[in-house]
């Protein structure tokens, strides 16, 4: 039913053919050195961060990260940020905006696919990241992964260096309402960036208790699930979470922390009774003295935190528990590690931000060797 015909495809790529034509000159490139402004393939090995703000760029490591994910609210994108990520070699994939309403109605395809590539040649990113969340159906799916075809094929018409890369759950099996077909996906775009966090989106009870965010053992079943579908490693890329939750427990007994109700698609327990906060704020806790401990079922570290009338519980990622995933990721060849999202350090320039942001650099390197 939503297949669409030949002649369809072809007149499709004689509309891109006459639109990269008129639009190749109306850009220009402002970087001082023009060579800068080409656009970069998709790495062998990726290292993918996403970012949310454009003014602590230049102290990311661009010896370990090769490209970056802009999710800036304003979505212009510096000139300046596309200049130096490229003198580094890395790739900026910029996320189009797609609402359910385009996704399902497919005469609004191809204004779409236009409006995203005048977006990346405006801004000379080098593809796009999809970043959609929203729950469908399979068959809703269908259209989804037409889409993100539709847009390969025109990026690839103007450039074939352009790239294109899916966010996906972080499992294949209709996690949170997304049935994607994600087969369709893998195939239509550079990798999938497994998001590897928020996992306990969906948690079994009542009654309700917090968890990691992205405890190991869940992550790797996800992996496998993908695996499993018939997804090549080469086109996974696992993105791990550099934040994490705060739970306030309603009880606490022996560890485990009793949450509150939140429905959450469906679920009667959701990690929505929490509320997220950035790496940089559980380093902060711990430095005010409170004690980080250490949960081997989900391979995570963790925080009590006693208030007068009731506890916190934290839950987190760091080096160590990163490092771990890191290593799985490396240790089934999967095509990359990713970030949510590298601007969650603190970048203020002290000694002990300075030391907790190279071991977070370093850590990376546990994939890389
Ligand atoms: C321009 O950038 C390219 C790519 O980074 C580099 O190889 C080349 O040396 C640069 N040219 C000048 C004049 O700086
Ligand atoms: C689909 O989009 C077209 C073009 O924007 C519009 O005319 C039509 O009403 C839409 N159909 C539905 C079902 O929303
Ligand atoms: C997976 O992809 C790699 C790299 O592209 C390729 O060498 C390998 O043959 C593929 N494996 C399968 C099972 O298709
Ligand atoms: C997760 O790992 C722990 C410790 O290795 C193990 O005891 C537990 O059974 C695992 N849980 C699942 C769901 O696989
Ligand atoms: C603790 O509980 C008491 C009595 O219910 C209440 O008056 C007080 O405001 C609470 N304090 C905090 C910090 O919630």
């Amino acid at each position: 039913m939503h297949s669409i015909s030949l002649f369809n495809w072809i007149m499709w790529i004689i509309s891109i053919l006459i639109f990269a034509d008129s639009s190749s000159s109306s850009s220009v490139c402002k970087c001082t050195n023009q060579t800068l402004c080409n656009v970069i393939p998709a790495p062998d090995k990726v290292v993918l961060g996403f970012s949310l703000r454009f003014d602590n760029y230049k102290l990311y490591d661009w010896s370990r990260i090769n490209t970056i994910v802009p999710f800036s609210k304003d979505r212009q994108i510096p000139m300046e940020f596309i200049c130096y990520a490229h003198s580094y070699g890395a790739s900026v994939l910029i996320p189009p905006i797609v609402s359910k309403d385009i996704i399902l109605n497919v005469s609004r395809h191809s204004e779409a696919v236009t409006d995203i590539l005048k977006d990346v040649q405006k801004n000379f990113a080098d593809g796009v990241n999809f970043d959609f969340e929203q729950p469908l159906t399979a068959d809703e799916s269908k259209l989804y992964t037409m889409l993100v075809a539709k847009t390969r094929v025109a990026l690839l018409t103007i450039n074939t260096a352009y790239q294109v890369s899916v966010d996906a759950a972080w499992s294949p099996d209709c996690i949170d309402l997304r049935c994607y077909d994600y087969i369709g996906l893998s195939k239509a775009s550079d990798y999938l960036v497994i998001m590897a966090y928020d996992e306990q989106s969906q948690m079994a009870g009542p009654p309700c208790y917090a968890k990691a965010n992205s405890p190991y053992n869940q992550t790797l079943s996800g992996i496998e699930s993908y695996l499993k579908s018939g997804i090549n490693s080469s086109l996974l890329v696992l993105g791990l979470p550099w934040y994490g939750y705060i739970y306030t427990c309603l009880s606490f007994d022996n560890e485990r922390c009793q949450i509150e109700e939140k429905i959450f698609r469906n679920s009667q327990c959701s990690d929505s009774a929490g509320r997220q906060l950035p790496y940089s704020y559980f380093m902060k806790v711990i430095q005010n003295d409170a004690i980080r401990k250490w949960d081997s079922d989900s391979v995570s570290p963790y925080i009590n935190v006693e208030n007068m009338n009731s506890t916190q519980q934290m839950w987190y990622d760091d080096p160590l528990s990163l490092g771990f995933k890191y290593e799985l990721a490396r240790s089934l060849e999967l095509r990359g590690i990713g970030f949510w999202n590298i601007d969650l350090m603190d970048y203020s320039n002290t000694l002990l931000n300075k030391l907790m942001r190279n071991e977070m650099w370093e850590t990376i390197d546990v994939f890389l060797n």
